[in-house]
């Protein structure tokens, strides 16, 4: 096992904008030059230098339309469109990294599992084994749209299908290649053994895939799964197949109870409970007095586009958050979009506003803002870790690459003072850097 340690991953997007909205009007900011490969191998090069386990890539499929019944906000002022696939980033910024790993976003409700465990299998062969898939199941109805699927299925629909993919893509990654398959004998004119490559033959509700797996087992054979299910059947669907997951609750203790009952679901599916990691988001702004990081904060806050962060939240919580009155308080709502979120502000002690909510938003949604000195910013960390039992933190940038630079000047040195971060990377692939282990868990679903 890895030391007990901080893992940490930067969480971005192959767009001008992700979750700070309006940021991208910050002096220096160069968010446009997302479209540029040198923006993300300087990235990559930063995140590695301060140890970083992965840049996660988040990804969404059609446009934020849901604000005032209009995709012109959204397109206006950046919010999340226009953006590029992130997976052909990953190949340019391991060309430049040793270790660094990629934790790519891709939709079950849109590709194909045969076509999608290929493309991992590719990318985890270019990296070394330095790759992760964050399945998700895709909440805007706009991306429905655009892939001739008509009306977006239903969001318990959406986990079903996406179980049953997942079980696909095991399948392929796991049991179609048996290992000393490829032998490799020029001599007998025998590159791989026949006998050792087998057929899935899955037929199932959604998919039907006889096999077998089209590419030779890559490193970690099963990419790094992410997942962020905050529902009730999102939370199954994390503890059935997560190996990280990501926390969107925003405080303390709906974080522990989300942990306690991932990790006590986990056990039901036969699993070693504390194989799950869980990462919040946490957005730093560090100065190098409290006053500098203040002031720092207070520009950020300035920056921050009100409206944009309402089309974003709309398309999340798939409600017009332009017909509500701003300080009226949010309630629970049942949607077929992202579930948790929009739960995560309503109802219990902390009832928040429309406003309330925006303002908070507009600097990394959901995530806590920690704003000091180095040591500050490492005292929230280490609170983090040591008293509420998260693994690490998706880090979240608000201007780019400034923010991602601050921390790993600023934060990191003072976090490895602590010995709370690792000198140095351990293994070779991202699962080794994260658990100690090259492949899934024996006790993992996929494996038994
Ligand atoms: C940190 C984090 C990152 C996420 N990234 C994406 C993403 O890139 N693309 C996407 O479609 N959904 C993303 N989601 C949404 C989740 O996949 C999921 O839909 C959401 O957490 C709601 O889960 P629920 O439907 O079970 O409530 C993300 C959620 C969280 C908390």
């Amino acid at each position: 096992m890895p030391e007990d340690v901080i893992h940490l991953n930067l969480f971005t997007m192959n767009s001008v904008e992700h979750v700070t909205v309006g940021s991208w009007r910050y002096p220096g900011d160069q968010s446009a030059r997302y479209r540029d490969r040198t923006y993300w191998t300087e990235v990559a090069r930063t995140a590695e230098r301060g140890g970083f386990d992965g840049v996660f890539f988040a990804d969404v499929r059609g446009i934020y339309d849901v604000y005032g019944g209009s995709r012109d906000p959204a397109i206006e002022r950046a919010v999340q469109t226009p953006s590029n696939d992130p997976a052909y980033l990953v190949p340019a910024m391991a060309e430049v990294t040793d270790h660094l790993g990629f934790a790519v976003t891709k939709s079950t409700s849109y590709t194909h599992p045969y076509q999608l465990a290929r493309e991992f299998s590719t990318l985890d062969h270019l990296t070394d084994g330095r790759v992760a898939f964050n399945v998700v199941t895709s909440y805007l109805e706009s991306a429905a749209a655009n892939l001739g699927l008509g009306e977006r299925l239903g969001h318990d629909e959406r986990y079903d299908r996406a179980q049953e993919f997942m079980e696909v893509c095991y399948a392929l990654w796991e049991d179609s290649w048996e290992d000393g398959a490829v032998v490799r004998d020029a001599a007998a004119g025998r590159f791989t053994d026949p006998a050792k490559v087998h057929t899935i033959d899955h037929a199932g509700e959604h998919f039907d895939v006889v096999g077998p797996h089209g590419c030779e087992p890559s490193p970690q054979r099963t990419p790094v799964i992410y997942q962020a299910g905050s529902s009730d059947r999102g939370r199954a669907f994390a503890a059935a197949n997560a190996e990280a997951v990501f926390v969107s609750q925003p405080t303390p203790e709906q974080v522990r109870e989300y942990v306690d009952d991932l990790r006590s679901r986990a056990a039901d599916h036969g699993r070693d409970p504390d194989e799950l990691m869980f990462f919040p988001g946490i957005v730093p702004i560090v100065g190098a007095t409290a006053e500098l990081a203040e002031a720092k904060h207070e520009s950020y806050r300035e920056h921050v586009d009100v409206e944009g962060v309402l089309a974003l939240l709309s398309g999340f919580v798939d409600v017009d958050l332009s017909e509500l009155d701003p300080d009226q308080k949010i309630e629970h709502i049942e949607t077929e979009a992202i579930q948790g979120t929009v739960n995560a502000f309503a109802g219990g002690e902390s009832t928040w506003t429309v406003r309330e909510m925006a303002q908070f938003a507009g600097l990394g949604t959901t995530s806590p803002v920690v704003v000091g000195t180095p040591a500050e910013v490492a005292d929230e960390l280490q609170w983090w870790f040591e008293e509420v039992g998260v693994d690490g933190f998706n880090v979240k940038e608000v201007a780019r690459p400034g923010s991602l630079a601050d921390f790993v000047d600023l934060v990191l040195p003072e976090l490895r003072e602590r010995g709370l971060v690792r000198e140095s990377y351990e293994g070779a692939t991202l699962r080794e850097n994260l658990t100690g282990r090259r492949r899934l868990s024996e006790t993992h679903p996929a494996r038994q």
